[in-house]
């Protein structure tokens, strides 16, 4: 116990929720440094900064699994959309698409566009982007996958057939780089062009690495629509052998014919987890965002033009009545307006509800920070969960919501230190109003603060307060930590 000690911060009375999905105590947390020093009845105990957090949830940081915030946090390090709801950490790279290793000299192609600009990416390696993170001191933590769509273009001359052996080994020695430098795995996106002519042994053959670095292996499966349960099976072959922990990304399935099926992924998943480690993140939204792609536009489903390069004034239209102005089908409408991006109204609600409450499922935003008018996941996410899906649904408890946010994440993702309210974790923390917290972003005005997120940490500096960022940047680059050293109760 903590009596004697110093602090610097201690907040008093709030409800703690320690992330790990325990019944919620309320305690004081006192902060020293950049870490939580001590949790419980701190009567004997002062600070100069002391915080009444009565009635508040003083909950982890969240963590935002599955983000496209790779060179966004290196633009814009004050990283308002995640800090303004409570999100202390961001993990990057996802999708198979990540920042390092790859130059570009005309237009980025895609999806590598989701991240930025060709003049953002200039990072020869995994180490140079991680110094990068540190130099600019983004307002959260940036934790990093390394994308094997990135490999490839690094590694690969032609991408229209499956890599070779030497091919093979020179994404792995890469992907061994990267893991020593810190990379918390590795990503993919079989669905994405640059990664479609990718088979199975392909990806086997990358897993070696991450088994050996007990690294994360994150999918963007090759179809979330009609064949989503091949897609599925095919992660878990390439991941299975080697029993890397596999994450399923954004969890979904696609198309009207699909709705209804998440029963049977979800079983496939279970029966799968008997035998290897899968865990799953999700954003609770129905409709998903990505590039435009005609394939997508099938006539059944409301597609929402975010952003289109050639078309820009058609940014908030609906596909459906571009074609129509235009006297062509949507596939064409969709070839004309591309390069661009666009929210598919895809997913049931009943399917997203099933899968955000499934036992390995974390909360990951997949936010596209670059989008003009960017999907109000971006935005929404975390408060969404935490007030129309605890509070007003009862999906889970308010502790099974933040432990999908926090410590299940930071378990995951081999983030020893952090998702946990414990003595001798890292001071990310988010106090809340839980009976007022909620998302306000929506499709139509989709850049809007969350209410209720009172105070948000980082490292222990106080970055956000009540609808305002302090102005602190305190963020870090986050290397894998696989195995937790015993926390330092005498820090
Ligand atoms: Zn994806
Ligand atoms: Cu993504």
């Amino acid at each position: 116990m903590a009596y004697g000690q110093s602090a610097d911060i201690i907040l008093r009375g709030g409800t703690v929720v320690d992330g790990l999905g325990s019944a919620p105590v309320v305690a004081d947390v006192a902060i020293a440094g950049d870490r939580i020093v001590a949790v419980g009845a701190l009567g004997g105990m002062t600070a100069p900064s002391e915080i009444d957090a009565r009635g508040l949830a003083v909950a982890p940081g969240f963590i935002d699994v599955h983000t496209h915030d790779d060179l966004a946090c290196l633009a814009a390090p004050e990283m308002t959309a995640k800090l303004s709801q409570g999100v202390t950490s961001v993990i990057v790279g996802n999708c198979g698409i990540s920042a390092t290793h790859l130059r570009f000299d005309a237009a980025v192609p895609e999806p590598f566009n989701l991240l930025g600009d060709a003049d953002r990416f200039t990072f020869p390696g995994f180490a140079d982007y991680a110094a990068a993170v540190d130099r600019t001191r983004p307002a959260v933590n940036v934790g990093a996958l390394i994308g094997h769509s990135t490999l490839r273009l690094a590694c690969m001359a032609a991408r229209d057939r499956p890599a070779g052996a030497e091919e093979i080994a020179a994404m792995r020695a890469l992907l061994a780089d990267a893991l020593r430098d810190g990379a918390l795995g590795l990503s993919s996106g079989v669905f994405y062009s640059p990664a479609r002519a990718a088979d199975i042994a392909e990806l086997r053959g990358l897993m070696g690495a991450l088994a050996a670095a007990e690294a994360v292996y994150t999918a963007h499966i090759r179809d979330e629509y009609n064949e989503v349960a091949a897609a599925l099976d095919e992660a878990f072959e390439i991941a299975g052998p080697d029993r890397v922990r596999l994450v399923i990304s954004h969890h979904k399935c696609a198309g009207v014919q699909n709705w209804g099926r998440s029963v049977e992924t979800l079983g496939l998943i279970d029966a799968a987890r008997i035998r290897q480690p899968v865990l799953l993140d999700c954003y609770p939204y129905t409709a998903g965002s990505t590039i435009i792609r005609d394939d997508l536009a099938d006539g059944k489903i409301e597609i929402l033009i975010n952003w289109s390069e050639p078309h820009p004034e058609m940014a908030g239209r609906q596909l459906a009545d571009i074609a129509a102005e235009w006297g062509c089908d949507q596939p064409a409408a969709a070839r004309r307006l591309a390069p661009g991006g666009a929210s598919y109204f895809q997913i049931h609600e009943d399917d997203m509800r099933r899968i955000i409450a499934h036992d390995g499922c974390m909360i990951g935003s997949d936010g596209l920070p670059v989008d003009p008018l960017p999907h109000p996941r971006l935005w929404g996410t975390f408060p969404r969960v935490l007030g129309r899906y605890t509070r007003e649904l009862g999906l889970f408890t308010l502790e099974q919501a933040v432990h999908r946010m926090t410590g299940l994440s930071a378990a995951t993702f081999a983030l020893a230190d952090r998702g946990v309210i414990a003595p001798g974790m890292a001071a990310d923390i988010t106090v809340f109003d839980p009976t007022s917290v909620a998302d306000t972003a929506t499709y139509d005005v989709p850049q809007a603060i969350a209410r209720g997120i009172d105070l948000v940490f980082v490292n222990g500096r106080l970055s956000w307060r009540r609808g305002e960022g302090t102005g602190t940047r305190a963020g870090r680059f986050l290397r894998r930590q696989p195995r937790a050293a015993p926390p330092d109760q005498s820090a």
